[in-house]
């Protein structure tokens, strides 16, 4: 039994919807998120930024002394965990490994689309990830610049214009080639997965990082024995290094639950 926390980290409200599915699947397990609101998006900076924030994010969970890490960014996953397993002595998981396993399972084409980050899509990492399960898979990516700041500002319902309009500019070219799984391949998308959805159509199966990371997750603590004791209510912490108010009010949307554990403003510069 290990009953240390669960340190989860992500560029903003993004990494949420992987903490959503640990407390679903992990009840028993206490949480320490950190969501760097002050510096969000990452997706649109470079490797060497997004590696130097991914560093004090690290940093800063590690003060907590978590059992693991859960680098709930497809961003960071795709450009800076290699470096963070090689610099951090405890597990680390991304969301990207689980999320490609699942698409290339799931498809019956061999053609899986992959909505992600520009940092996310220039890495390739889907692409390889996706050719090395299943060398027959094409990949179809489009990076989604925009997205980002619009979930972080709560356009996420498929009646708004805009997110709407943005969401069928980006994925035009991977609908038109047929996908029949599209990888969100930011852990924000997970909120849009209505207007996804929408416009993708029914013969498109959707998969979600944070889900797929979450599931991993359980599995391991299962097979090692690590799990928090059963039975207890696990509790959640939440830090984010801008406007507390600002995330609280956004952060049950994301979670589909009421923010109950506290949430507290970290200088993380
Ligand atoms: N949730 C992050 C991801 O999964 C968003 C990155 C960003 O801040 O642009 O990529």
């Amino acid at each position: 039994m290990d009953k240390r926390p669960i340190g989860v980290f992500d560029s903003g409200l993004g990494g949420l919807t992987a903490v959503k599915e640990l407390r679903r699947i992990l009840p028993n397990e206490d949480i320490v998120y950190f969501g760097d609101t002050g510096r969000v998006p990452y997706g649109t900076r470079s490797d060497e930024t997004i590696i130097r924030y991914a560093r004090s994010d690290m940093d800063f969970l590690l003060k907590h002394e978590p059992k693991r890490v859960l680098v709930a960014c497809g961003t960071v996953s795709t450009v800076a965990l290699p470096i963070l397993k090689k610099e951090y002595d405890l597990p680390i998981d991304g969301v990207v490994e689980a999320a490609a396993r699942s698409a290339a399972k799931l498809t019956k084409k061999g053609v899986v689309g992959v909505m992600g980050t520009p940092a996310t899509i220039r890495s390739g990492e889907y692409e390889r990830l996706l050719k090395s399960f299943a060398p027959g898979i094409r990949t179809v990516s489009a990076a989604c610049p925009l997205l980002v700041p619009l979930v972080e500002n709560g356009r996420i319902s498929p009646d708004d214009i805009v997110i709407s309009t943005v969401v069928s500019e980006y994925l035009a070219e991977i609908k038109s080639e047929g996908v029949d799984v599209l990888i969100m391949g930011c852990t924000h998308y997970p909120l849009l997965e209505p207007v996804v959805a929408a416009f993708m159509g029914e013969n498109t199966q959707l998969v979600s990082p944070g889900r797929e990371a979450a599931a991993l997750i359980a599995r391991e603590l299962r097979e090692n024995g690590n799990g928090n004791s059963p039975g207890r209510r696990g509790e959640a912490e939440y830090f984010v290094s801008d406007s507390v108010e600002g995330f609280s009010a956004l952060a049950e949307t994301f979670l589909r639950e009421k923010v109950t554990g506290s949430v507290s403003l970290v200088d993380i510069e």
